[in-house]
């Protein structure tokens, strides 16, 4: 394992069984429906495409990339959308994938961007959540895993943009943050 790693928090094995629940559990929450998986790129696109092998309802993808708009503004939790999605969402159902929440401003932020164009519906899905760093309330209706106030690293998350690629969820050193 390289040094600024300390160590595994979340096993492959694990991650691969809790998307499995998570996908089952949607797939009967939507019975009878068709869903959009959005996803947040660029954390979330391993989480997404495990996830939407593991339901059996009809689904479509789409992918929206956005951003913090500078450290003033952070707090606020105005992000800036670098590329949006493809098509309209208005009367689709929406489930927002994300890698992990932290603080919650992207995600109540981009909530309110979305709610805005007229969805049937939205819900959020995350891989990771850290429930105790929250600064604005979101309601979360999936969450793989909540873990502890620790920068992690894996399965689509990164630190300077590297180490998305492992297969597990590790914790960066301390001193790296
Ligand atoms: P927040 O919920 O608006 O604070 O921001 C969540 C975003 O910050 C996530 O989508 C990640 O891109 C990033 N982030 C937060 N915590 C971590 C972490 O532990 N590792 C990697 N990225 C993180
Ligand atoms: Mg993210």
């Amino acid at each position: 394992m390289s040094d600024i790693l300390i160590e595994k928090l979340i096993g492959e094995e694990e991650i691969t069984r809790r998307i499995r629940e998570i996908g089952q559990q949607i797939s009967d929450d939507y019975a009878g429906e068709e869903i959009l998986l959005l996803c947040v790129l660029k954390g979330g696109v391993m989480f997404m495409t495990e996830l939407a092998k593991n339901i059996s309802i009809p689904l479509n993808m789409d992918f929206m990339s956005v951003s913090s708009y500078g450290n003033e503004v952070v707090s606020s939790g105005v992000i800036k959308i670098l590329k949006d999605l493809d098509e309209p969402i208005n009367d689709k159902h929406i489930i927002i994938v994300e890698d992990i929440i932290d603080s919650g401003c992207t995600l109540s932020y981009l909530r309110n961007i979305l709610e805005a164009r007229g969805p049937k519906s939205i819900k959020i899905c995350t891989l990771l959540d850290k429930p105790q760093t929250r600064k604005v309330e979101v309601n979360v209706d999936y969450v793989g895993f909540n873990i502890p106030d620790e920068f992690v690293v894996g399965y689509g998350l990164d630190y300077q943009q590297k180490y998305r690629n492992l297969p597990y969820i590790a914790k960066v050193r301390r001193e790296y943050i």
